[in-house]
């Protein structure tokens, strides 16, 4: 079965490379949403100091994950469950429900997305 709800705010894949803020804005262990331009949000994660970042939507019901909690390399939607790994966009609980990812690039402190 495929996804439950579309993300609408998924980005459209630009190639470009995006800053969206400071490393020492987000603390090992906690996520952040990083809001483009119209309306696309991912979900950027730090994991022991490396950073990750997925689309910000859990395709069961649509809560956004950068607001969930993080274990390891791994988010757990707030609201009924679902896994997820941050750092390829893997979903462990429900087949071909995975997520997109985007690679992250660390640059003088500054964290910058390539969407
Ligand atoms: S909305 Fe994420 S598990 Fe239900």
């Amino acid at each position: 079965m495929g996804k439950l709800y579309d993300n609408k705010r998924k980005p459209v894949r630009t190639g470009k490379k995006i800053a969206v803020g400071r490393t020492a804005d987000v603390p090992a262990g906690r996520g952040a949403t990083v809001k483009l331009k119209d309306g696309a949000e991912v979900a950027l994660f730090n994991v022991g100091g490396k950073f990750y970042a997925i689309e910000n939507f859990c395709p069961h019901k649509g809560y956004p994950l950068a607001d969930s909690r993080l274990s390891g390399g791994i988010v757990e939607c707030d609201l009924h469950g679902w896994r997820f790994d941050v750092r390829n966009g893997e979903c462990y609980t429900k087949k071909n429900c995975s997520l997109e990812n985007y690679e992250v690039l660390i640059e003088d402190e500054m964290i910058k997305i390539l969407i």
